[in-house]
């Protein structure tokens, strides 16, 4: 049958990749594929639809049966819907200063969600339960907000990724003070790559209470889900992600995505690509003199010092974001469809633009 006839054209070159961010990145061609197979008919709107229903089934082959999915459409509005089903209006939450609820949301878990953040520097972007415990007390005084949930995203904001043992204290800690845990996973499916287990290891068997699911790295169009792991405590999602502006009204086309991804091993494909072209990233600018790795490369990102002027001419010839310009810190991410070649040719630009 031929393509549907369409007069869009073609804005862009879709040869020409960067190291700037897995949003950068398209749509893997079996999630559009998935959104095809959903077009079509009528089906109700709002989450009553066939697709969310498997969605479901999806989700508890993954993380056990009391597993339910909350399909959103974005990572933030993932953190936000979850984290007020767990904070109390005179409640907190912790997490590392370095969190994307803390840095990258433009204050929407703080305006949209009403939620007070308790923030913990940390040296790789990890808690543990002695960081926890800077912010972790006073439940009993009314002059400060109560810590009742901590967020930890897996991986981190910095790359580095947390051990089922790692999350599995934080847990034990957390429950200890009467405290939830979430997980930020808008890369889980990264960080299930590099420890080589299934999701559930280090999510609810690891006693998560609560998930941010990502899909969009993972190869989706947009879609996300908050993944309510253990349901004790946890009330009114269905409300708060529609107060929250989160309740798509054509839902199959998020769910369709999410099972594409999930339902057999995509969602591990892509990750484990991503992770492999990082790793070989990081292997061929570890060589080079001058340029610093700043933190174990365990996923998709490779954060590394070098110097500024090296810095602002590799922009010139490839995508890619400072982390912190004053210390020459940048930010290379891979994805799905990142290839060997753009690879190499991106650690010969660098050797290029070192040398001169
Ligand atoms: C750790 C983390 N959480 C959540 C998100 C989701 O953000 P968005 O609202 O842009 O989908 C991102 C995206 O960059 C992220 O890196």
């Amino acid at each position: 049958m031929n393509p549907p006839r369409t007069d869009a054209r073609r804005h862009h070159d879709p040869d020409v990749r960067g190291f700037a961010s897995d949003n950068y990145a398209g749509v893997h061609p079996e999630v559009l594929a998935a959104l095809a197979v959903a077009n079509g008919g009528h089906q109700v709107a709002y989450g009553e639809d066939a697709y969310t229903e498997n969605l479901q089934q999806v989700i508890r082959s993954h993380f056990g049966p009391t597993a339910e999915a909350f399909p959103v459409f974005n990572g933030t509005g993932a953190n936000v819907v979850a984290l007020q089903a767990v904070v109390d209006r005179w409640g907190a939450v912790i997490c590392a200063e370095s969190a994307h609820i803390n840095v990258d949301e433009g204050g929407a878990p703080e305006r949209v969600g009403g939620l007070k953040l308790l923030t913990v520097p940390t040296p790789d972007g990890k808690l543990t339960p002695e960081l926890i415990d800077r912010q972790a007390y006073g439940w009993d005084d009314e002059h400060r907000a109560m810590p009742q949930v901590v967020s930890i995203a897996q991986t981190t904001e910095l790359g580095t990724v947390y051990t089922p043992d790692e999350i599995r204290a934080i847990c034990e800690h957390a429950h200890a003070h009467g405290m939830k845990v979430h997980v930020d996973g808008s890369r889980l499916a990264n960080a299930a790559a590099t420890l080589d287990v299934p999701l559930r290891t280090f999510t609810n068997a690891a006693g998560v209470d609560l998930l941010s699911l990502g899909g969009t790295k993972n190869g989706a169009l947009f879609g996300e889900a908050v993944v309510v792991l253990n349901p004790d405590g946890i009330r009114h999602m269905k409300h708060l992600r529609k107060l929250s502006m989160q309740l798509a009204s054509k839902m199959r086309f998020v769910s369709v995505q999410l099972e594409a991804l999930l339902a057999r091993d995509l969602w591990l494909r892509n990750a484990r690509h991503a992770n492999e072209m990082a790793q070989r990233l990081a292997e061929g600018v570890r060589a080079v003199h001058g340029v610093e790795i700043l933190y174990p490369v365990r996923a998709n990102a490779v954060f590394a010092r070098l110097p500024h002027d090296v810095s602002e001419r590799l922009q010139k010839r490839f995508r890619f974001y400072f982390w912190d310009e004053a210390a020459g810190d940048v930010r290379w991410m891979c994805a799905f469809d990142t290839t060997e070649d753009d690879v190499d040719m991106f650690v010969a630009a660098l050797k290029e633009e070192m040398a001169r």
